[in-house]
């Protein structure tokens, strides 16, 4: 603890003291041996588990072919497969487009830049208790002031914030209809409509307190961006890839929202070297997947973007979840560490 002190910022704070040395299936053991259930997976990147064999054939199968390649300039062909995937998983019958990036802030970002070109408007609408990221952009998107944006500021402008659907907080009265009201008085009150280009909403709040809206919500929010030619954004980062029960959250209130944003659960492994100039790491992949046909042509990507085992694990994984095994626990791994005496 001493050197993380010494050599690591305070403002990467950690939940727990643990200092991990390995991690399989749904246990993780630290450096005194002592072994714990991992509830928290990597803040929901994990619905496989740790390490699944699968995962690591896919890894060890990539390692052997290329290691790094721009998409931008030598295009592979996994990268294609897995957009395709996520085609034909995100909700809507009509044609879609994946774009893979890295983190989840930055697939937000770029869901703001395509929303923003396409409508040739500014505004972004979003909620109270919202979170969406630690960029400039996702920060002023975010809701929570401590620990997300105090002392943080000035904050990008064209940012608009309507409260949530939180039925617990709204009083007897409150209904779907009633909290998507709050969309229709922004309009009055802060901003006109002909000037957002998006609401972004988490089908299910994340970080914001877990939040469930009524079934009806997103269907009413839907119906009046359509009036004013608003796209509806799902941010499904933490809640997409099957973590709500369906692939995507905003299938439970029959939305076919125009851009999803999702990451986490789809990447969530960090393969790494022992050599630190040679080290890389695999965060969390993330995918834009435009629902409509949206022009993406001015969209640039970056030369750290989708490496090459990002689109190979992110397969595995799909794979993984449909054949109905997200989860690997103790009893299912016959590869478990066993417990080992403390020193
Ligand atoms: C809903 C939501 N959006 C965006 C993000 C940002 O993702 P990342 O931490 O990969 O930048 C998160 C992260 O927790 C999230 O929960």
């Amino acid at each position: 603890m001493a050197r993380r002190e010494n050599a690591i910022p305070r403002g990467l704070s950690h939940a727990t003291p643990l200092y991990i040395a390995k991690a399989e299936g749904a246990v993780i053991e630290d450096v005194d041996g002592n072994c714990f259930l991992d509830f928290a997976g990597g803040i929901g990147c994990l619905n496989v588990g740790h390490r699944p064999p699968t995962i690591l054939g896919a890894v060890e199968d990539q390692l052997k072919r290329h290691l790094h390649l721009c998409f931008m300039v030598t295009p592979y062909e996994s990268y294609v497969r897995l957009a395709e995937k996520l085609n034909s998983l995100a909700p809507g019958s009509f044609p879609k487009k994946t774009l893979i990036l890295t983190t989840g802030a930055e697939a937000v970002e770029n869901a703001v830049k395509i929303a923003r070109a396409y409508t040739k408007r500014p505004a972004i609408i979003c909620f109270e208790d919202a979170f969406h990221g630690r960029t400039l952009l996702t920060m002023s998107l975010t809701s929570k002031t401590d620990p997300y944006k105090a002392g943080f500021g000035p904050f990008a402008s064209e940012v608009y914030r309507i409260p949530y659907a939180y039925l617990y907080r709204g009083g007897n009265s409150a209904t779907a209809e009633s909290v998507a009201h709050h969309l229709e008085d922004a309009f009055k009150r802060v901003v006109a409509p002909e000037s957002v280009a998006a609401v972004i909403a988490e089908p299910v709040l994340g970080e914001g307190g877990f939040v469930v809206p009524p079934r009806d919500y997103f269907r009413a929010i839907h119906k009046i961006c359509r009036k004013h030619g608003i796209l509806l954004m799902a941010d499904e980062v933490q809640s997409g890839i099957a973590r709500t029960g369906k692939w995507f959250a905003s299938e439970h209130f029959g939305i076919e929202p125009d851009l999803i944003t999702t990451a986490k659960s789809l990447g969530g492994c960090a393969p790494g070297s022992k050599n630190p100039r040679a080290s890389f790491h695999l965060s969390k992949n993330c995918v834009i997947s435009t629902a409509r046909s949206f022009t993406t042509a001015k969209l640039r990507s970056g030369s750290r973007r989708s490496r090459s085992p990002s689109p190979a694990t992110s397969l595995t994984r799909v794979r993984q979840v449909q054949r109905g095994r997200p989860f690997t626990t103790m009893a299912q791994e016959p590869h478990m560490p066993t417990r080992q005496a403390k020193r």
